[in-house]
């Protein structure tokens, strides 16, 4: 049975004061959450450790939000695989559309960074979606299927179980548009489909397909009882450890 997971995505928000504020509000709260749903921080590289002291003894795990692509030395401002791992992280986020758009994070680099993070005992969860152009020219399950063909078919079935998908149209991210649960369904599915043809029907059943656009509260529960939707990638709703929670509960 594959793992339900919710991860906050808290991107570039929080001094780590308030990063441990946060922290500590979802440590608090995460008993009262469903046992079989796995939580997740991905919060700043700033404050990786001190938010890894603060998880200690919940269930809840802690991600990073990048990684560099070289193991180390001279990439000036880079963080490394093993800084994450030495901080307490368990997880890395790789190719969020915000990295590809703005940092220009191709698939060929998400291929060494998926390899240093699983080398380095980091599960990966691999950031796939089609921006609003794509989408509005029907070419959403070609952009989405050649980003998995890209990155994931460079990796075994034994490597796939450290390595979670999250499926992010671009046009729902912080935009209040969610993708409808049909929507984002039918998308999870064609995902399955594509890892089943590579890697075995197996592994593409024990695959965590996460959720992620403007998802909250209000339209977790929909989304969460699509047969392929295996959890969330929450942003926004992730600040606010009410909400983070409530979305948890969902399940
Ligand atoms: P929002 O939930 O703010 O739309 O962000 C989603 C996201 O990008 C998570 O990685």
């Amino acid at each position: 049975m594959r793992k339900k997971i919710v991860a906050g995505n808290w991107k570039m928000n929080t001094s780590i004061q308030e990063g441990v504020e946060l922290a500590k509000a979802v440590a608090a709260g995460a008993a009262g959450t469903p046992e079989n749903v796995g939580l997740i921080v991905a919060a700043p590289f700033t404050h990786l450790a001190s938010v890894a002291e603060v998880l200690k003894g919940s269930k809840v795990e802690l991600s990073a939000q990048n990684c560099a692509d070289h193991e180390k030395g001279a990439y000036t401002g880079e963080v490394s695989v093993g800084m994450l791992v030495s901080a307490g992280c368990s997880w890395t986020i790789l190719g969020h559309s915000e990295r590809r758009q703005y940092y220009g994070e191709t698939d060929e680099k998400l291929v060494v960074k998926t390899r240093l993070a699983l080398e380095a005992g980091l599960g990966v969860i691999l950031c796939v979606g089609e921006n609003l152009e794509q989408r509005e020219e029907g070419k959403h399950f070609e952009v989405v299927t050649s980003q998995i063909e890209n990155v994931l078919f460079n990796f075994t079935a034994e490597e796939m179980s450290k390595i979670v998908v999250a499926y992010e149209p671009v046009w729902a991210i912080g935009t209040g548009k969610t993708a409808s649960a049909e929507q984002a369904e039918e998308i999870h599915a064609c995902i399955r489909k594509v890892l089943a043809g590579k890697f075995g029907e197996e592994v593409a059943q024990d695959t965590t397909i996460l959720y992620g656009g403007s998802c909250k509260p209000s339209n977790a529960k929909e989304l969460f009882a699509q047969e392929d939707i295996d959890g969330g990638l929450i942003g926004g709703a992730a600040l606010k450890a009410d909400d983070f929670l409530a979305i948890a509960c969902s399940y």
